[in-house]
């Protein structure tokens, strides 16, 4: 592999160091006792904003079984009193690591509003028919795409994920029905803890964090009714910035 040097670009680490900029006065007094009611509000504040592209874009943190970290972002597509959903390849690095430790962190960076929200939980796959169900609303070229990428393992070359992608479009051309990859699903992650960050004036941001009252038994995990958010308890608590 060849690497581009490319015109040398770069701030000063004075320039780094000097950016900051002054928070706003709209704090957060309280909210709503239902974390995905305030949840919901903000993301809708958010797709409004547009300041802010692709709302529904969170980074994923994941831990593998040795406790490695790894971070990246992925699309929300759907939240309800069940969980936060979104789709990847199950064997790709992130797959494989919520294979052997379910317990995730999302955070959505919403900069432009001065806020970012951060959900603790526990991923779970969700089931084959509701992904066949998403999958058959993905554009053509994307139905294609996630056959052709083996997301997460080395590649030679694009060529070579180039000749898999029209390879798959010969075998499902445009109007037809393309199949689910095997591998490819959504998850599902149910939520343990939610915090909400408003930035405010002279660093004294405003942090407020639901907890559910019951903790995640890795033995025994959550029973069904405890998946709701609606019927759980959750105490809504301020934390120092
Ligand atoms: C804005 C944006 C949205 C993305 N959405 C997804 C997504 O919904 N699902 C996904 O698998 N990867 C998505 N990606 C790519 C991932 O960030 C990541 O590169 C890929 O999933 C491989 O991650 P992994 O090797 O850690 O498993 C997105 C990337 C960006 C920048």
């Amino acid at each position: 592999m060849t690497l581009d040097t490319g015109m040398e670009k770069k701030l000063t680490s004075a320039e780094i160091s000097a950016m900051r900029r002054s928070y706003g006065d709209d704090g957060l007094e309280t909210l709503p006792a239902d974390p995905l009611v305030a949840f919901s509000q903000w993301l809708h504040e958010a797709h409004e904003n547009p300041l802010i592209i692709e709302a529904n874009a969170m980074v994923l943190t994941t831990a593998d079984h040795e406790g490695n970290l790894s971070s990246r972002t992925v699309l929300l597509k759907d939240v309800s009193q069940h969980g936060f959903t979104f789709f990847s390849n199950y064997s790709s690095r992130k797959g494989l690591a919520i294979h052997s430790q379910p317990q995730v962190t999302l955070l959505f960076p919403w900069y432009a509003q001065e806020r970012q929200v951060i959900i603790n939980g526990i991923a779970q796959q969700i089931s084959r028919s509701e992904t066949e169900e998403y999958f058959a609303t993905r554009p053509w070229n994307s139905q294609i795409g996630a056959w052709a990428s083996r997301q997460s393992a080395p590649l030679e070359s694009r060529t070579e994920l180039e000749e898999r992608w029209k390879s798959a479009a010969e075998k499902w051309p445009e109007g037809s029905v393309v199949p689910t990859p095997p591998l490819w699903g959504g998850y599902r992650v149910m939520p343990t803890e939610i915090e909400f960050w408003q930035g405010r004036y002279s660093r004294l941001h405003d942090r407020l964090r639901y907890e559910r009252s019951r903790t995640y038994d890795h033995n025994v995990g959550y029973d069904e009714g405890n998946l709701d958010t609606s019927k759980e308890e959750w105490e809504l608590k301020r934390y120092y910035p």
